[in-house]
């Protein structure tokens, strides 16, 4: 079978990993809230405070002293730039293989993004970071994409090397660390997202950290009104920062939600993390396949399994078959695709992005004349050639942690069939 609606035996589970596991807990800490009457963190009748919890949690867990929870990953990354003083004429270095959301921070804040290639990590290439680190460069933005990191030491040392600020995007690895140190604990402002797809869920919902006094007072003022609050939660405006805030506060409800899933984040990853191993395992000794450099697997907090084959043609038609074969979820999942079809994860698939598409009708940041170095930069197809190649001959499969052993292996065989065709054995 060739076609994608060739069959109905759906394998695949969806992805959406923290999903799977909402359950007692969550629905009990919810239910307090309401009885409580109190969705808002600061104040009200009886606030139980989850957020503060949360906050408490992630401080914990990464050794950051501060943290701060938002409405979403998107309103992390603004809440990080514009703590980071990003800002027009400044450019912010971030690899071409992210989530859209990290360029569009960039520029909402006025600056420039310069896309850094990605190496067989699937993520940024040091090589290139560092060669293209120049006067304009305010920070880079590493995202540590797809579960797990790439050449995290060498990055933190360009950066401190350069004194660049470096900012951790974890949204899609909470959970993932390296060499036993957690991803978000290396940059000097990381962030997060609990958006349904992500390893922890609460629909929607990010955090920001920092070690750094001033930035985490510019985060928390940031996310706020523009002030920071008194110890009974009300605006301080005699404080040490007075600036414009976003108001993008998470719920009580969310961080109820929220702070259920975070005691079953290590459990969540462990699931994933057996099955991603087992996959990489089976598909990745296929001959022609060349499976992600996980620099280290044990750190993989486990939710893709990205592999490369020899060209566009035989990943295409690979995907193609496997899913025809039943290796894809239900409609509304992604499952098992051909990278290139990876949407907005794809610098080159953002039409917003190569037409230098304005955050408003004066066309700004790329009319603004302190950004007049953005024309030496072409965001089409051809900007990054390792990645360029790479996506489109990669693969890409989800792993929640309701794929069971079994399914892994079925999947792993399917895979197999669909390469002893095309003549890879
Ligand atoms: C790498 C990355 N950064 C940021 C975000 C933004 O998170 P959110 O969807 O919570 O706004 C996402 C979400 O998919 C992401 O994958």
């Amino acid at each position: 079978m060739t076609s994608d609606q060739g069959s109905d035996a759906f394998l695949l589970p969806y992805e959406w990993p923290g999903s799977y596991f909402i359950g007692e807990e969550e629905i009990d800490a919810v239910s307090k809230v309401l009885l409580a009457r109190s969705p808002y963190r600061f104040y009200g009748h009886d606030v139980q405070h989850y957020a503060d919890r949360v906050e408490d949690y992630f401080r914990q867990r990464l050794n950051r002293k501060h943290a701060v929870l938002v409405t979403s990953g998107t309103t992390a990354l603004s809440t990080a730039m514009l703590a980071a003083d990003v800002g027009p004429g400044d450019e912010v270095l971030l690899p071409g293989y992210m989530w859209v959301a990290c360029i569009s921070a960039v520029v909402r804040c006025g600056a420039i993004p310069r896309l850094v290639d990605i190496d067989d990590t699937y993520t940024m290439d040091p090589d290139d970071l560092e060669s293209k680190i120049n006067r304009h460069t305010k920070a880079v933005l590493l995202v540590h994409m797809s579960g797990a990191c790439g050449s995290v030491e060498r990055i933190v040392e360009i950066c401190r090397r350069h004194g660049v600020l470096l900012i951790e995007d974890v949204a899609q690895a909470n959970g993932a660390s390296f060499q036993g140190k957690p991803l978000g604990s290396f940059g000097d402002i990381a962030i997060y997202s609990f958006q349904y797809n992500k390893n922890i869920t609460a629909g929607e919902g990010g955090l920001v950290v920092s070690d750094d006094d001033l930035l985490g007072a510019k985060a928390w003022a940031y996310h706020d009104v523009g002030y920071s609050r008194n110890a009974a939660g009300r605006v301080d405006m005699g404080g040490p920062i007075q600036t414009w805030g976003q108001c993008v506060h998470m719920s009580e409800v969310s961080a109820a939600v929220l702070y259920a899933q975070t005691q079953k984040l290590d459990q969540i990853t462990a699931a994933m993390r057996a099955r991603n191993h087992q996959l990489y395992r089976g598909i990745g000794s296929i001959p022609g396949a060349a499976p992600r450099r996980v620099i280290d697997p044990n750190g993989d907090s486990g939710p893709f399994v990205l592999i490369s084959w020899p060209s566009f043609e035989i990943a295409k038609t690979l995907v193609e078959h496997t899913r025809a074969n039943g290796v894809k979820p239900g409609p509304s999942g992604v499952g098992n695709i051909h990278m290139v079809d990876w949407g907005l994860h794809i610098y080159y698939n953002n039409v917003s992005l190569i037409e230098k598409r304005g955050v408003n009708s004066a066309g700004r940041p790329w009319s603004d004349p302190l950004n007049a170095f953005h024309t030496e930069i072409d965001y089409h197809k051809g900007l990054l050639p390792q990645m360029d190649d790479l996506i489109d001959r990669s693969i890409l499969i989800t792993v929640p942690p309701a794929l069971t052993e079994a399914g892994a292996n079925q999947i792993i065989d399917i895979y197999r069939e669909a390469a002893h065709s095309l003549g890879l054995s």
